[in-house]
């Protein structure tokens, strides 16, 4: 049984994680809990994490950090931002870019990156310094929403379909309020067939598994069929196995 009872992938898991969203303003805490417990399972579809290191790239507050911890695991935050850190982060977490982690070579049993990748505008450098991080064998797992999903623009989705600035210029009107993200800056616009062409190209690591992280059914169909996937994947989660120098 995984810790949070669901099946993945399966309706009610993506039912539940869905209210959880639609509740993240108010509740923030049980949204992000209940989701890093949803991420932990999946990693541990792959293995338990009890006396591993697992390295949480862009972790934001550490909520996913907290999730390995409790399982046993050696959880290490990264994060550049100190704003999203927020008040109580984990205790010894380091501020640092995921471009430059300041960890030895294969130092990391399993390296996990949720949503970081969009923010991200050199893609290849940032798996290549998952990689890096990642042992031989090690699990790498990647999650993103890439740019043509219904949820790419972030907070001015799904207006971005219009193009960036005009979604911007709209959430700018609407709220009163600068967007937190723009595009070109802290937003960047990541393709499933692009990125999976890429991963598929390396010589570091092997692709394990391409799916969509929410969906209930087709998880893993849903991200092959080129075209369909930009918009219907929603977000492409990559399992990926470090190889052998
Ligand atoms: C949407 S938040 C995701 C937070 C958390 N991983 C989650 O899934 O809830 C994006 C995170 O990526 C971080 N980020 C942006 N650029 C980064 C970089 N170059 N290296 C590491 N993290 C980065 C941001 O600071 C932010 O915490």
């Amino acid at each position: 049984m995984t810790a949070t009872g669901f099946k993945d992938p399966s309706l009610s898991r993506s039912l539940t994680l869905f209210r959880a969203f639609l509740h993240e303003q108010r509740d923030p805490e049980s949204c992000y809990a209940l989701l890093a417990r949803d991420a932990a399972d999946q990693v541990e579809a792959y293995g338990k994490v009890a006396g591993k290191v697992v390295v949480d790239v862009g972790g934001g507050s550490g909520h996913f950090t907290r999730e390995f911890r409790a399982r046993g695991a050696q959880g290490i935050l990264f994060e550049p931002d100190t704003r999203e850190l927020g008040p109580s982060p984990p205790h010894a977490t380091v501020v640092a870019d995921g471009y430059l982690l300041p960890l030895a070579d294969a130092s990391a049993d399993v390296t996990f990156s949720s949503n970081v990748l969009e923010h991200v505008a050199d893609r290849d450098t940032f798996l290549s310094e998952l990689a890096r991080v990642t042992r031989p064998g090690g699990l790498i797992y990647v999650s993103f929403t890439n740019w043509l999903s219904p949820w790419g623009g972030h907070e001015w989705a799904p207006w971005h379909y219009l193009g960036a600035a005009r979604a911007q210029a709209r959430y700018r009107r609407r709220t009163g309020r600068a967007p937190k993200h723009t595009l070109g800056e802290n937003l960047f616009a990541h393709h499933i067939g692009p990125t999976l062409r890429h991963v598929r190209a390396r010589d570091d690591v092997t692709l394990v598994s391409a799916r969509s992280r929410y969906w209930p059914f087709l998880h893993q169909a849903v991200a092959r069929v080129p075209g369909v996937r930009e918009f219907a994947t929603w977000n492409l989660l990559l399992i990926l196995r470090r190889c052998a120098p």
